[in-house]
């Protein structure tokens, strides 16, 4: 799961300058996205959830560690898909009438999870089917929110998120 859960983090520690809504409003009048979603965050987010991936697929080559067995498109899958989540729930969350930072349980713990698995599930869905496990599922959900709030409060902490959640 590693390349789904990198680009979150470091959207929130490079991201910033041109929001992907380019600042525009949707027909309720409130924002399509917010300025907590920018081009910088998405692609330097991605970026790096594919290269982490990429050092799994070499490691696992080289030394044949109990890795999942990564291709470049299960990586560049599950990156991208942890993002374009994570875009569409702010893009929810802002119909919801949620501000940027707003709190919204359940959503903001899974997005990624909801994001990337159906990315996988709709380009490479023998990759799911083969790695994913119902026991890796699992663990998948359970560990998820619990490494979404440890990190979101070293970030608030490092002051590079405005919320701890
Ligand atoms: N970020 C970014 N681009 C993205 C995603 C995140 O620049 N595509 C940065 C923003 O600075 C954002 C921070 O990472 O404020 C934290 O991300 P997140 O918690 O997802 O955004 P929020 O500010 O909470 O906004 P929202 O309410 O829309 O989730
Ligand atoms: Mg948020």
């Amino acid at each position: 799961m590693l390349p789904a859960y990198l680009p979150n983090p470091v959207a929130a520690l490079v991201g910033g300058g041109t929001p992907i809504d380019l600042g525009k409003n949707f027909s309720d009048g409130k924002r399509v996205l917010g300025d907590g979603k920018t081009y910088r965050g998405l692609i330097l987010g991605i970026t790096a959830g594919i290269g982490i991936g990429l050092v799994q697929i070499v490691l696992y080559g080289t030394y044949h560690l109990a890795l999942p067995e990564h291709t470049v498109m299960s990586v560049f899958l599950l990156a991208t898909g942890a993002l374009l989540g994570d875009v569409g729930k702010s893009f929810f969350k802002r119909r919801l009438g949620k501000e940027r930072g707003g709190k919204w349980p359940v959503a903001d713990q899974y997005d990624l999870v909801a994001g990337s698995f159906l990315l996988v599930l709709a380009v490479d869905p023998q990759w799911l089917f083969a790695n994913m496990t119902i026991p890796i599922f699992v663990a998948v959900l359970i560990l998820t929110p619990l490494l979404h709030r440890v990190v979101n409060i070293i970030g608030y902490h490092l002051k590079v998120k405005e919320v701890p959640w």
